[in-house]
């Protein structure tokens, strides 16, 4: 999987090319990450990648002709039988929001293109002439989308074989599962007078696995219902919530 992210704060990204699961998924070659100055392709030779806005208001806005080069850079480096299916993506408060879906059709794509904006916003043009999928990390207003394209490129990356191990690593946790995941432990046995759970201690795989079945499903009722809506749940998932009061939809 490749990203190509278009900045004008390359420098932040070094936090994931560095540090932790991801830089050594990327030292590895199993992701790589391009980082595009977008003031390189600025035509004057002080870089001026943004401008006062028409109309006028508050805050500079993103000139649409060094991000137009950036990006068309980016494409032509890409081969032409990947190059339609590479979404090129906004960081914005007004798009999609980030989910599981939309990770996963990510992950599936050969590459990504991602464009950060920043001060006031981006020239409309970009969105309209460029932008295949506009997304929204969530609603509140960032700063920039350095760190929306990080979470981006995180989440995604995540699906891309032994980043993460194996595929039964991403497919256990909460969201990707369709449930909020089961508690952990680790030792010690006890803590400050709070006991492991004495099942997770007994061997007994088949009573673990049950266990942390009905965790995960009293977790995902308590705290977020609406998941139970279109999660995979077995009859005997659905007799279990029912115990709880559960009054989904009957499988
Ligand atoms: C200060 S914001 C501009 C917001 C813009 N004035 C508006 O109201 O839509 C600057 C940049 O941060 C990024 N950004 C801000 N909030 C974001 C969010 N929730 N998700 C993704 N990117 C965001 C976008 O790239 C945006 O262009």
């Amino acid at each position: 999987m490749h990203f190509t992210v278009l900045t004008l704060f390359p420098d932040a990204f070094r936090f994931i090319e560095e540090y932790s699961v991801l830089g050594r998924a990327i030292r590895g070659g199993l992701v790589s990450l391009d980082t595009v100055d977008i003031r390189e392709y600025a035509t004057d030779r002080h870089g001026t990648a943004d401008d006062y806005q028409f109309g006028g208001g508050p805050g500079m806005v993103m000139k649409p002709d060094p991000v137009f080069a950036a990006v068309e850079s980016a494409l032509a480096g890409i081969p032409d039988a990947e190059r339609v299916a590479t979404p090129i993506v906004l960081t914005s408060p007004q798009g999609d929001i980030l989910n599981q879906d939309l990770v996963n059709e990510f992950a599936n794509a050969p590459g990504m293109i991602l464009v950060c904006g920043h001060y006031a916003g981006i020239d409309e043009r970009i969105r309209e002439g460029l932008i295949t999928h506009e997304v929204s990390i969530g609603d509140y207003v960032l700063t920039g989308g350095e760190l929306a394209a990080m979470v981006i490129v995180d989440a995604v990356s995540r699906f891309v074989p032994e980043v993460v191990g194996s595929a039964e690593n991403v497919e256990h946790d909460s969201i990707t599962s369709g449930l909020l995941q089961h508690p952990l432990y680790t030792r010690p046995a006890e803590f400050r007078g709070m006991p492991v759970p004495e099942i997770l201690r007994s061997g007994n795989h088949a009573d673990i696995e049950r266990w942390r079945r009905q965790q995960s499903l009293e977790r995902t009722l308590s705290l977020r219902p609406d998941l139970l809506e279109t999660a995979p749940l077995t009859n005997s998932d659905r007799v279990f919530l029912a115990s709880l009061g559960w009054s989904g939809v009957p499988g």
